[in-house]
Parts: structure tokens; sequence; C-alpha cells
């Protein structure tokens, strides 16, 4: 029996999937993976641990962790059938354009096989959350004119990835850091991107497809693209002084404030509160920026004057600073958030998969009928 129900643009609290995976609780601001908290995850876990987690729905013994980050680092190299695709990219594109590519392209090298083959998914998964590091870091190496760096296997998967952008071993607190963003972002219930993996793995597609799809979602600026342009931004406001005439100016002429507001949250973004820390910790370390200080007042200003709307800073307003911090460039930001909710975008794929219905939903027609074709020559 088909209901009929009421059209919500953005599909606005409307369930599309039953899931076990992550819960938030948008008025307490509470985000739990497989019921844990993601502030005992993010003091606790590391963000492969968390991937399993995510994945398989139980927290790994000692051993299916070591095995399970033993395999991640036997196939972190990718092909150099996709090194070599990647250098004849143009160096200005987007790495996340260069990211959707390059992972569809990995669906060129893995035969597809019975998507209900526990071992085949485990391989995709493997694949996937090894590789796209990997490739994120060679297209930067590779637009920069350089030989990608070979993944160090002394490191582990944070440290590895900052080596493979930087040629330089990250310190502790940075990889560290890193780490607990990458868990941060790792799963977000029902968004964009995870919602766009969703539909595509509905249709048994490989998982390549799966992620390629999901990777191109992120990309936009009012998902995943919005820590880069938090960066943007805070250059625009360019000064402390600068901050409140900004916020006003931006409520007046209506335009979003990136890094505030949330479809879900009413209260500060839990994982907000956690990165807030960790800028806090960095910058100590490396030393306080004006960036920094901008980010402080905007947050004050924008809490002061939209709170009441239930707005305030989301995951992306503090990683940008944090990842900037770093001396990652801006545009790998949206990247970086792919490279961590790959996690996520292939739970669900696995959960989808349990109990497959290909996503085909409805619409509300508000067009013409019965409309008489004209000839091209009468056409006015
Ligand atoms: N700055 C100023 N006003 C805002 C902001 C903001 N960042 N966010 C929402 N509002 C206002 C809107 O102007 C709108 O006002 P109106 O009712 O007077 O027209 C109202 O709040 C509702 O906004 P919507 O865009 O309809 O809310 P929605 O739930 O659809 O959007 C979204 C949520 C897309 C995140 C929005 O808050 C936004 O665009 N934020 C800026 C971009 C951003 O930071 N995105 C990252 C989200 S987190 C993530 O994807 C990981």
């Amino acid at each position: 029996m088909t209901t009929v129900c009421e059209y919500r643009p953005g599909l606005e609290g409307i369930p599309a999937a039953q899931s076990s995976i992550s819960y938030v609780d948008g008025l307490r601001g509470v985000l739990e993976y497989r019921g844990i908290n993601i502030v005992e995850l993010a003091q606790h876990s590391s963000f492969l641990e968390t991937t399993y987690l995510l994945i398989w729905g139980e927290l790994p013994t000692k051993i299916e962790l070591e095995e399970f980050e033993n395999e991640i680092r036997y196939h972190r190299r990718i092909k150099y059938h996709i090194r070599d695709m990647m250098k004849c990219f143009p160096e200005t594109g987007h790495p996340m354009d260069a990211l959707q590519t390059s992972a569809a392209a990995l669906g060129l090298f893995y035969s597809r096989r019975a998507l209900d083959d526990p071992a085949y998914i485990r391989q995709a998964v493997v694949r996937l959350v090894a590789k796209i590091p990997t490739m994120v870091a060679a297209f930067h190496m590779i637009r920069r004119g350089n030989d990608p760096i070979q993944p160090n296997d002394s490191l582990d998967y944070a440290a590895n990835f900052l080596y493979m952008l930087t040629e330089r071993k990250p310190s502790e607190l940075a990889a560290k850091i890193f780490d607990v963003c990458l868990t941060l972002h790792a799963e977000h219930t029902m968004n964009a991107s995870t919602f766009s993996a969703m539909v595509t793995a509905s249709t048994l597609t490989d998982p390549y497809g799966v992620i390629a799809s999901a990777v191109g979602t992120l990309a936009g600026p009012l998902h995943g693209g919005a820590n880069e342009e938090v960066l943007f931004m805070l250059e625009e406001i360019g000064s402390v002084d600068n901050v409140r005439p900004y916020v006003e100016h931006c409520i007046e002429h209506k335009k979003k404030i990136m890094g505030f507001g949330h479809r879900v949250y009413k209260v500060k973004d839990p994982r907000a509160t956690i990165l807030q820390e960790l800028a806090m910790q960095l910058f100590e370390q490396m030393g306080h920026d004006e960036y920094y200080e901008i980010a402080v007042e905007l947050e004050k200003v924008v809490e002061e004057k939209l709170g009441h709307r239930g707005i305030y800073a989301n995951v992306d307003f503090y990683s940008g600073l944090v990842y900037r911090k770093m001396g990652i460039p801006t545009d790998l930001f949206t990247p970086l958030f792919a490279i961590s909710r790959v996690a996520g975008w292939l739970a669900h794929w696995k959960e989808q998969l349990n109990e497959n219905r290909i996503f085909r939903p409805t619409q509300i027609y508000t067009g013409r009928h019965d409309t008489v074709y004209i000839p091209i020559e009468k056409r006015l």
C-alpha cells in the first residue's frame, strides 16, 4: 500500500532508512556511533578502531584491530595506472574532482564479486579506507610537479597521511589531533553524501561507484565544502574588528555564515566543542594567529545574534582552522573530510546490502498536461 506523505523540501524530517550505525540528538548535542558517545571515542579510540566499529558493529578485540590495521597498511599503495591517470589531470583542478575520478577508477581494477560475500565486502572496505588517503596525497604532490610519496609502513594511518602530504613526519600532537579529526567526521546519520551513497548502493553497483557518488555529493559548499568556505570567510573578514560588521551584514542580507547552523543540531555541535579544544592545544603548541582570534570572536558574535534561532558552530567551523595550522592547503579540507567519512559511507553501504530495496521515491508533478507539440518552424 502506498501512503501519501506531505512534501517536505530537502526531505526534512522524513526517515529514508532504518539504521543502527549512528544517532544524533540535535537538541541535547549528542552524537553516538553504535551507541558510544563521540566524546568517548575521541578520547579513547583511534580512527581505524572507530572505522571497524562503524562497519562491523562492535569494537574489535586487540587481535582483530591489529589484523585490520595490518591489512590497511598492506593495501595503502595505489597502482601506477592511477598515478599516471592523475598526471593527466589539470593541476588547477579541484582535489575533490580528482578524488571522485580516482575513487571511481579503482572499480576498473578490482573485479566485481557477489555483494553477499563477506570476504569481498572486507576487501572493498580495506582497499577504499587504505587507498583514499594515498590518492588525495598523490594528487597533491603531482599537481605541484612532484612524484607522489610512497606510504611509510612505520607510521600509523593518520601520521602516514600527513607524511605523504608534507614529506615530513608530523609531531605526535599533530598526528593525534588529525586522527581525532578523522574520528569526529567519520559518520553522521542520514546526511546528503550518505544518502547519495545509499541510493547508489541500492542499485547494487560496485562499492567504488558508491564512494565516488558520495564524494561528489560531499564536495558542495553546503555540505563538506563548508570547511573550505570557512577559511575563505575568515580571510575576507581579515581582522577581529571586522567580525561584528561582517555578521550584521550577513544577517541583513540573508547571507549564510559558513560553519554555522545545522539541519539537526539546534545547540552547538558536539564535534565543534571537541575540535575547539584540539585547536586550542595546537595553537598553544604552534603559536596563536589572527585567524584563531577572528574565529573565537566570530563564534561569540554569531551566538549572540543567532543563538536564539538555534544557529551555532558546526563541525566545519574549527576543522578548517586546525588543518590550516597543520599546513594543509585549504582546497584539501574537503578531501580530508572524505578520507574520514568513507568509514560511515561504507558502514551504510554494508547495512543497505543487508536488506536492500532500490530507492525509488515519488514526486509531485507541477507541470502541464496535454500540451500540443508545435513544429519548430511555427514556434515564436
Ligand atoms: N548563517 C546565517 N543564517 C543561517 C545559517 C548560517 N550559517 N544557517 C541557517 N541560517 C538561517 C537561514 O538563513 C534561514 O533563515 P530564514 O528562515 O529567515 O530564511 C534559517 O536559518 C534556516 O536555514 P536553512 O538553510 O533553511 O536550514 P537548513 O536546515 O536547510 O540548512 C545548513 C542547514 C545547510 C547547514 C545551513 O545552516 C547552512 O547553509 N550553513 C552554512 C554552511 C555550513 O556550515 N554547512 C556545513 C554543515 S555541517 C556538514 O555538512 C558537515
